[in-house]
């Protein structure tokens, strides 16, 4: 029997409820049938956003969703801030280079976060005179950091620039208090926490946030917000274009099963399970890649690979054993093994990780100690 079971940072399992749901038939997106569903998707997604923003979902990839945040709220010229910490921080601020903005990097090295203080110091010095926008991603995928969103927010309204945040793999997995923190701008996509294939990227976007678009130059077609805005707000809500149908179905399911679990619940599940693994990792004898557990991911665990150790050896061993696992991306490609514990995953998933992870470096001639790690990761678990 083959398996494919999905440990990755995204896409993540999908619940067997979410794929049934997607099985039904297709319906016409202009009818009253559609725009019932797109009504109560938009109210459950402003719960799990935390906002009371109106929540404007677009078919495409998360990294739509950042050209998108990029394009609809600047002008070529612009000056910008972008927390660059991992791979996804540079590709936001290399979008917003294509576009002609002016974007200031700050951070740098990969493994920490950029902090509310490292903001504040730069928008209170002549370098920062004139910026617009902060542009934080709130987990570093490439990594394994997450940002303090909270205390970032209240630097961007003290300097009055728009915040904008990529929670496209944090969104559920980390709180994310977006009205409540000052978040003008949070963008996520479906393949992550929220449990439904990929395909559906999001908007939430802040009354400061629509100001902003009016005056905004950059040029934009499909991803135009505000015209995604005018037709969510018809009687009876419809998407501009045809939207992905079959996708919205499940996602309306997968986010019935978040409302009976509970937001806080989720979050503590998240965390317990990301604690419970660390546990393992480092009583396997290995090395985590974030060592200081204040800025380490809920969602996602980077693990060093030894000297005379091939990554791609390891994330084969899984591959071959119906488990899939992600290697590093640039400057971390293969120095570094992540694995995904967000969405749809619990405990018995983490502890079958772990196992898998010590027959990896087994089959390259690396013994580490197994049961110790799989009996001190559940004692975490059941302690917390
Ligand atoms: C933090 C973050 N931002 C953006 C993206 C881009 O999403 P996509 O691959 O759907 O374009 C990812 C994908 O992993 C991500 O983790």
């Amino acid at each position: 029997m083959k398996t494919s079971f999905l440990m990755t940072p995204g896409p993540t399992q999908v619940p067997p409820r979410v794929s049934l749901a997607m099985a039904q038939e297709i319906i016409h997106h202009r009818q009253p049938a559609f725009g019932n569903i797109l009504k109560n998707v938009s109210e459950k997604l402003q719960k799990v956003f935390q906002t009371q923003n109106d929540v404007l979902i677009f078919p495409g990839a998360g990294t739509g969703a950042m050209e998108g945040a990029v394009v609809n709220f600047f002008s070529p010229g612009d000056k910008v801030v972008f927390g660059v910490i991992g791979e996804f921080g540079d590709r936001w601020a290399k979008i917003a280079e294509i576009f002609g903005l002016q974007p200031i990097r700050l951070g740098g090295e990969w493994g920490k976060a950029v902090t509310a203080r490292d903001i504040d110091l730069l928008l209170s010095s002549d370098a920062g005179k004139g910026v617009k926008g902060v542009f934080i991603t709130h987990n570093e995928t490439s990594t394994g950091v997450y940002s303090d969103l909270e205390s970032i927010g209240e630097v961007c309204r003290k300097h009055n620039v728009l915040f904008l945040v990529d929670a496209v793999s944090s969104l559920l997995a980390i709180d994310c208090k977006t009205d409540a923190w000052g978040v003008d701008v949070v963008i996520t996509a479906s393949q992550k926490a929220l449990m439904t294939p990929p395909g559906l990227c999001f908007f939430s976007v802040s009354p400061k946030a629509w100001e902003y678009n009016k005056a905004a130059k950059c040029p934009r077609y499909y991803w135009d917000l505000a015209s995604a805005l005018k037709s969510l707000k018809k009687p009876m809500p419809e998407n501009p274009y045809t939207p992905a149908v079959t996708l919205i179905f499940g996602l309306n399911e997968a986010l019935d099963m978040i409302m009976t679990e509970g937001l806080d619940q989720i979050f503590t599940r998240h965390l317990k399970l990301s604690k419970m693994f660390r546990t393992g990792v480092e009583t396997l004898g290995l090395e985590l890649f974030v060592k200081d557990e204040k800025i380490a991911s809920p969602a996602v665990t980077s693990i060093m690979i030894p000297e005379g150790i091939e990554a791609g050896k390891i994330t084969g061993f899984f591959r071959n054993n119906g488990i899939v696992i992600a290697g590093g991306q640039a400057q971390l490609k293969g120095k570094v093994i992540r694995v995904g514990h967000l969405g749809y995953v619990d405990a018995f998933d983490i502890s079958n990780t772990i196992i898998t992870l010590g027959r990896a470096f087994k089959s390259q001639g690396k013994v580490l100690n197994v049961e110790a790690a799989v009996a001190k990761a559940w004692e975490v678990y059941d302690r917390d």
